[in-house]
């Protein structure tokens, strides 16, 4: 079994920065990546299980069913998985023989550990290298002997790119693209649907959603020495057409004065504050955000309700 881990050293996140230019915007936003300190990734794995929330179950389903197919158009080399998170998606692609190296990127190296720790033990052949690194450090991988002369694969699952807006979803994209010097990206997005849907799966009846979204401001409370009470807030999924996303949001339900690192924060009562986008791509869409990324859309591979899928990028060029 032979595991990797190099560590780049990505610079810790400045949150009182980004508390101070989230909470000044109108409406109040925050990066989506704050949500996942230990017990936010716990709940998201919560919100994956819900009924309601169908996406991991049907991508899951959708990469074991295409699999062979999948690795055949991929070709073989080496595979990157931009975020790691539980590591449940790659593993019916390593399987297909095709992949000699899995490399993982994360911000986290927890996170990481216990991924490759997973699927070392079911992948035993495949030497597995985990990278700490943030966006910013992207444009290319460390120098290692599993990586030089080998061709690079990425895949992206889980509608991560959801989270992002239009433009910053471009720009990784980008990224992606000269990272992977030439070799295809296997992308995983989901699409617009039937809007009561689509804000049942981010509104469950059991309420894991909702939790996740407080859980935000218990991070902040932790980690700035705030006092926010997360009950003061109710949380709401809505499905806004004219951008193609669902905005989750905490809405104050009173006048109240909330206090971040010894920083008062005024909120009137029906006040949003906006906790993530989850932007839905229609295959149109996907093509268009792909092209003016330097990608083309080579194949799609997509369940038999036609609401998820992997599209499979080759550079443009
Ligand atoms: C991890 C961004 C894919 O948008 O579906 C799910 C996050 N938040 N329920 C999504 C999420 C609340 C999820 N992504």
């Amino acid at each position: 079994m032979t595991i990797e881990l190099l560590d780049l050293h990505p610079a810790p996140a400045d949150l009182r920065r980004l508390v101070e230019q989230g909470l000044q915007q109108t409406p109040r936003q925050l990066p989506a990546w704050l949500l996942y300190d230990a017990e936010g990734s716990r709940l998201f794995s919560e919100i994956c299980k819900q009924p309601e929330y169908s996406l991991t179950r049907t991508e899951i389903a959708l990469l074991s069913t295409h699999a062979d197919a999948i690795a055949a158009a991929v070709g073989p080399g080496v595979m990157v998985e931009f975020g790691i998170g539980n590591a449940r998606k790659v593993s019916p692609l390593l399987k297909t023989g095709q992949v000699t190296t899995f490399v993982a990127l994360d911000i986290s190296t927890t996170a990481l550990q216990n991924a490759l720790k997973g699927l070392a033990d079911e992948h035993p052949a495949i030497a597995m290298l985990g990278i700490c690194c943030d966006h910013s450090q992207l444009s290319d991988l460390p120098e290692h002997p599993w990586l030089t002369g080998q061709r690079r694969i990425g895949f992206f699952p889980g509608s991560s790119l959801g989270n992002f807006s239009p433009e910053d979803a471009i720009e990784l994209l980008q990224r992606f693209r000269a990272l992977l010097k030439g070799g295809p990206l296997l992308l995983g997005l989901d699409q617009p649907r039937d809007p009561q849907l689509l804000e049942a799966a981010y509104n469950d009846a059991a309420g894991v959603s909702a939790a996740f979204a407080r859980n935000l401001l218990m991070r902040l409370n932790r980690d700035l020495q705030g006092n926010i009470n997360p009950d003061l807030f109710a949380y709401e999924a809505h499905w806004q057409a004219d951008n193609s996303r669902i905005e989750m949001a905490l809405v104050s339900l009173c006048d109240q004065t909330i206090r971040l690192a010894e920083q008062p924060w005024t909120l009137r009562r029906g006040d949003i504050w906006i906790t993530e986008h989850s932007v839905k791509y229609s295959p149109a869409a996907a093509a268009e955000l792909a092209q003016r990324a330097g990608w083309r859309v080579q194949h799609r591979w997509h369940d038999a309700a036609d609401q998820v899928s992997l599209h499979l990028l080759l550079p443009a060029d």
